[in-house]
């Protein structure tokens, strides 16, 4: 149920890669404190799974399946969100992958999926989303890569 209360009432937050992991505690988290939520991800199973879950405990949730590291399927990903809850308050870039190897032993492939997945992802989804804020003169922008918000508008 929607608490009143909460600190995010009236505010839309979209997590990419919200699926799984500190995405998915931060979208239970963020519904708690009754913000909208759209879960963005290539996991579609899991993805739906917390849709459901957030929705029957009467919080707002949207589930986008899209793989945030491709330009074409991050502005879908975007627009399906303001079409859904009309803007984007809150950008938690937290989609990513980990390949936990020596240096020396990391491909030029493994190299470049990391960088897609984690900063270009990151890149994109902040591209489409910053300039709406700037307008709004009110906007949260997070990601893991950064540790802390790395623009915080109010
Ligand atoms: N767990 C940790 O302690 C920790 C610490 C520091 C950094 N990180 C980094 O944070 C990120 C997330 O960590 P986690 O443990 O929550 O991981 P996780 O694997 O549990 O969750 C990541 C989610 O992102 C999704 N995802 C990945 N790439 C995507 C893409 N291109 N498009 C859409 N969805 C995508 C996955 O499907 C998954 O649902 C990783 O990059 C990880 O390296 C994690």
């Amino acid at each position: 149920m929607t608490n009143p209360q909460g600190r995010l009432v009236g505010r839309v937050a979209l997590i990419s890669g919200g699926a799984n992991g500190a995405g998915a505690a931060s979208a239970r988290l963020f519904a708690r404190e009754s913000a909208k939520v759209s879960i963005v991800d290539r996991d579609a199973e899991a993805g739906h799974k917390l849709e459901q879950e957030l929705n029957a405990q009467g919080f707002s949730a949207f589930f986008v399946c899209a793989d945030v590291s491709k330009a074409d399927k991050a502005e879908f990903a975007v627009k399906a969100t303001i079409e859904k809850f009309g803007c984007i308050d809150i950008l938690f870039n937290h989609a990513g992958i980990i390949i936990v190897k020596p240096f020396l032993e990391f491909s030029i492939e493994e190299w470049d999926e990391m960088m897609e997945n984690n900063a270009k992802s990151a890149f994109l989804m902040t591209r489409l989303v910053l300039p709406e804020m700037l307008k709004r003169g009110y906007g949260v922008g997070h990601g893991l890569i950064f540790g802390r918000p790395f623009f915080n508008m109010k």
